[in-house]
């Protein structure tokens, strides 16, 4: 039993575990604790799992925030311009990439500090990283001199920022506590704190790929932040949006880069250029670049369209020592060489893709990792030919898997997997709706 304060964590857990609120003094002694050693890993996972079953009120979801946000480093950022933005994650969302350099084309700081892959979905630092040359482990003085000067910086997670979400969050990864809305939370919201943002625009995932499948889950997630940013007082808007099938067409590390040109290009496919020109525009208007969010919608488009926006991140490519020349060449990047089909069975209409299981053929064929230390293939993924609601014959491909030579055993099992996750009917299917709720503070 550990010892100090009054405190001990023994009754702290108790105290959760009986379904009692637990005061701001004893949260943050826990964090605290936990990140100087003198809170066992044990007695932090016990107390997860009380939250876990438990919850938390709106200012415990606070304190516990407050004390993983003061737990390292923070960054301050003048002025309302400087906003990110935040997905829980999902297959095939490359959105970032594409409304980074749009909002910072349109007037709003980017400073954005991004993940790996994460069981079935990728990470942004993964992806980006196919880019030759691209550093994404800057110094924090680096990142502040490059947001000032860019307008945009895009790094991977530090040590500096919220430590105790890094502990807490791999003992809530082994431990079934990922799924719980407080700790949800207080994970995402003391990284984009600490890293300075003064306006968050969120986009929840729901459905099949994503970590909060249910819609219920997914509003109160989104009400959950938004009371804690209020608390923060930092503005936020919330998007929930489907995460029922990949996000665009490509997945995958490299692929994943080409479809972000493409659409910075103004070729991007409808559902990603939608909801990438939606949240880019939800970060103008927080920055108060624009007087509502449809004038920072309509900013978002004429940025694609005029050029600014590709512009951006071919300068931040390069500002970043990556190879800039891959905007207008794709043959830079370290694609597979190696194409086999995916062909349908039978004519009809797409009528679902199991989104969670092609996240994992992705991760299978090595272009994401089962564990932390794992080397991610840059090369390896999909392409899909048709996606939901899009008609198809007997024949016509669905999917081209991009892998390696030596793959064959892994893309068999894979396309066979395939045949039956892509489910056709005879009956026309709608195209299903990308965006269920938007709500700001
Ligand atoms: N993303 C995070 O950063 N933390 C979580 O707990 C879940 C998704």
């Amino acid at each position: 039993m550990t010892k100090k304060n009054n405190f001990n964590a023994y009754s702290i857990i108790a105290k959760k575990r009986d379904g009692k609120s637990l005061t701001a003094d004893e949260i943050n002694w826990m964090v605290n604790g936990l990140v100087s050693g003198q809170v066992e890993q044990y007695q932090m996972t016990a107390l997860l799992m009380a939250i876990y079953l438990n919850g938390m009120s709106v200012a415990e979801t606070a304190a516990l925030t407050d004390a993983m946000l003061y737990s390292g480093k923070t960054l301050k950022f003048k002025g309302e311009n400087v906003v990110d933005k935040h997905s829980t994650g999902g297959v095939g969302d490359k959105a970032s990439f594409i409304l980074g350099p749009i909002a910072a084309a349109c007037g709003v700081k980017v400073p954005m500090m991004a993940g790996r892959g994460l069981g079935h979905t990728g990470g942004t630092v993964d992806k980006v990283e196919s880019i030759k040359g691209f550093k994404t482990a800057l110094t924090l003085e680096q990142f502040k001199k490059q947001l000032d000067k860019e307008k945009i910086v895009l790094i991977g997670q530090t040590k500096d920022i919220a430590p105790a979400d890094k502990i807490i969050y791999g003992l809530r990864d082994v431990t079934a506590t990922v799924e719980s809305i407080p700790l949800i939370t207080a994970s995402i919201m003391s990284k984009k704190l600490a890293e300075g943002a003064n306006g968050i625009v969120m986009d929840i995932k729901t459905g099949e790929g994503a970590f909060m499948s249910d819609i219920k889950n997914a509003k109160a997630l989104a009400k959950s932040l938004r009371d804690t940013a209020k608390r923060f007082n930092k503005r936020m808007v919330t998007y929930i949006t489907d995460m029922n099938q990949p996000l665009g067409n490509y997945v995958g590390n490299s692929l994943e880069i080409i479809e972000s040109i493409e659409t910075l290009k103004g070729n991007g496919p409808k559902d990603l250029t939608d909801i990438s020109v939606k949240l880019a525009g939800a970060m103008i208007y927080i920055a108060k670049q624009a007087t509502s969010l449809k004038e920072g919608e309509a900013m978002a488009r004429e940025s694609i369209a005029n050029g600014k926006a590709l512009a951006v991140f071919k300068k931040l490519i390069k500002v970043q020592g990556g190879d800039d020349k891959v905007i207008d060449d794709y043959s830079r990047l370290p694609l597979a060489k190696v194409i086999t089909e995916v062909k349908a069975s039978k004519a009809g209409y797409v009528s679902s893709i199991a989104c969670k299981e092609m996240g994992l053929h992705c991760v299978a064929l090595g272009g994401g990792r089962h564990k932390a230390s794992d080397k991610v293939d840059l090369g390896v993924g999909f392409i899909f030919k048709k996606k939901v609601g899009e008609k198809v014959a007997k024949g016509e491909t669905l999917v081209e898997i991009y892998h390696n030579k030596n793959q064959a055993a892994i893309v068999k099992d894979i396309s066979a997997a395939m045949t039956k996750e892509i489910k056709i009917s005879q009956a026309k299917v709608a195209s299903p709706k990308l965006i269920f709720e938007i709500k700001e503070i």
